[in-house]
């Protein structure tokens, strides 16, 4: 959601910031925007729709020499997309893009801007008048920005460029995720180290509130109150093949065929010198400690989330649930006397999920977040932190992202649990990748089904019960938000309480039977729906077969099926996706990480 990329060295920034920026396409953006320092003027090219539309008319950045620099991608949130809206925003000093929301937008118009006309509909534009009408007023830039930090509430990453300081770039951060990058001779503004990473894997953490000045050779950070912050840079251990597709068309096909993999180095990651699978002992200590586990999630973390705590019940013994993060915040249940809150992310920015962190922060209660990337702020801001490793997820609809959730959940609860554990959670988790790789290598398979079963339609049911509509929940997830056709995941018996009314003939219900104790129930409702004409593809797990059944998954431990019966439901919404033309990796609407609430 919203990117940016700033860059200050010896060389065209134009091209630069383009590369960033197209690294930064998987938030999500309608609009993008550069704006390059060249002979004593700040030139600006803006443009609707997809990066390639800026990479046209600046003929990939060439036809904009000079630096320094700074683009944007743009996610509108304030003011629909459009070319004025889009970013940079400028007066006639200064450029900026923006990524977060202003509150107190009223406030700062009435307070200082109350002379001014805008060009645009943007909460962006009033930082950048801000800026200059402080400087026309004789402040510096510096304390121009340090005084916008103290007025201004809400979510900004802004990268800055001065007219007439062409030797410096500013980068302010709150809430909103921002690295400063590190270069030999130049330096760079990031959303992510990904925009960065082909240039630099040397970052700088800006905090809430803070600012820094960067030039050819320097980086220096302030707080708030312009006061020098020593801080040490970190190298981020992401390689650039990582970011890249390879031979795929797709990143979700290179993704969903990365889960295999990401299981694996999980079980590594989490094994100790002696073998066993293992989790720091002072989360394991808040685990077994606490009373309740309360996981707080949203879209595919939180149908993770559902599963998590089905294994943290059913291996340790431990209570838990799970709140979609949105309606936690405004709608807190009575809490137990010992809650853990355990944040689930894979991006670890969701604003929605801050916003609980915050509050339960303040209340005083210890806090864990599972996420995928380090130093996020999620994780910068809970106790304790567990990596998903499951290396970048560039694709929006999520999904290695959300088996390294299901499989570091299993092997938490599974430390809970300790010798009580009633699996070999390492065995049975190598016994799920390998399942996994065989279902990848169906892959044609999956294609030709999603032609059979949905191809056309306008809509879709998934069906299931206990574990299983936990992954329908997920598998119409996936299909809605890649293919647009509407998918609704239901609980089996929930259907003939209402929902059996919209099955006619040729609906597409797409069952999964996976669960000892339920199977023979999911059956006759599947008998419900193909009586009344649907259409049934059933995924089911081999003990559990039946001969009509499409795609059987491989025999897995029963609290470890939803590793295994999602990988088709993903490959289903890709083919659907691909068979109506959609832009898979960038769907309509939708942003990777959503750092407005
Ligand atoms: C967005 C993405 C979803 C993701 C959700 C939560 O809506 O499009 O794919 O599941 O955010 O993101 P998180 O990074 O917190 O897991």
């Amino acid at each position: 959601m919203c990117g940016i990329v700033g860059y200050i060295g010896p060389d065209n920034a134009a091209p630069i910031l383009l590369n960033g920026l197209s690294k930064l396409e998987y938030r999500g953006y309608d609009s993008a925007g550069i704006a390059i320092y060249n002979n004593g003027k700040i030139e600006i090219v803006r443009e609707v729709g997809k990066l390639a539309n800026l990479y046209q008319t600046t003929d990939g950045g060439s036809a904009m020499p000079g630096a320094p620099g700074i683009g944007h991608t743009r996610w509108a949130t304030h003011g629909r997309p459009s070319e004025r809206n889009a970013h940079p925003h400028s007066t006639e000093r200064f450029s900026l893009v923006h990524n977060g929301i202003i509150e107190n937008t009223q406030y700062l118009k009435k307070k200082y801007l109350s002379k001014v006309s805008f060009d645009s509909e943007t909460d962006t534009e009033i930082i950048v008048r801000m800026l200059q009408t402080f400087c026309d007023g004789g402040e510096e830039p510096f304390t121009a920005i340090a005084h916008i930090i103290s007025e201004v509430e809400g979510s900004y990453a802004l990268a800055i460029m001065d007219r007439e300081h062409p030797e410096v770039i500013y980068a302010v951060k709150n809430k909103s995720p921002l690295l400063v990058g590190r270069g030999d001779g130049f330096n760079m503004i990031g959303s992510d180290a990904m925009a960065m990473i082909k240039h630099t894997n040397t970052f700088y953490e800006l905090m809430d509130r803070e600012f820094a000045v960067l030039t050819c050779d320097s980086v220096e950070i302030y707080t708030r109150y312009g006061k020098h912050v020593k801080r040490e840079p970190f190298t981020a251990d992401l390689d650039l093949t990582d970011t890249e597709k390879g031979t795929y068309p797709h990143y979700m096909l290179k993704e969903i065929e990365e889960q295999p993999v990401v299981i694996r180095r999980i079980i590594e990651e989490y094994t100790n010198e002696n073998g066993d699978l293992t989790i720091n002992d002072k989360i394991l200590k808040d685990l077994k400690e606490c009373d309740k586990v309360y996981m707080i999630a949203c879209g595919t973390s939180y149908h993770a989330a559902l599963v998590g705590c089905k294994m943290l019940e059913s291996l340790a013994g431990k209570s838990a649930s799970a709140y979609i993060s949105s309606e936690f915040e405004y709608d807190m249940p009575i809490l137990s006397q010992k809650p853990l809150f355990v944040f689930i992310s894979q991006s670890g920015e969701t604003a929605d999920s801050r916003a609980v962190m915050v509050n339960v922060k303040e209340k005083g209660y210890k806090t864990l977040t599972i996420t995928n990337v380090k130093g996020s702020t999620l994780s910068r801001e809970a106790e304790h932190t567990l990596l998903l490793y499951a290396g970048p997820e560039i694709s929006v609809a999520s999904t290695k992202a959300y088996t390294a959730q299901i499989a570091v959940l299993a092997v938490l609860a599974s430390c809970v649990a300790g010798k009580k554990c009633p699996l070999d959670l390492k065995y049975e988790l190598s016994v799920a990748a390998n399942v996994i790789e065989g279902l990848c290598s169906e892959r044609d398979s999956y294609k030709e089904l999603a032609r059979e079963y949905v191809g056309d339609s306008t809509r879709c049911f998934y069906i299931g019960r206990g574990l299983d509509y936990f992954v329908c929940l997920e598998g119409a997830l996936k299909m809605k938000e890649i293919s647009y056709v509407q998918t609704e995941g239901f609980a089996a018996g929930e259907l003939k309480h209402g929902t059996i009314a919209l099955i006619e003939k040729d609906t597409p219900v797409i069952a999964i039977v996976s669960q000892e104790n339920t199977d023979l129930h999911t059956r006759s409702n599947i008998e419900e729906v193909v009586s009344r004409g649907a259409k049934v593809l059933t995924i089911s797990r081999s003990g559990l077969s039946m001969k009509k059944d499409s795609i059987i998954v491989g025999d897995v431990a029963e609290i470890l099926t939803p590793l295994v019966t999602v990988v088709p439901t993903q490959y289903l919404a890709y083919y659907v996706a691909l068979l109506h033309d959609r832009d898979i990796d960038k769907p309509r609407n939708l942003a990777k990480s959503v750092t407005v609430g």
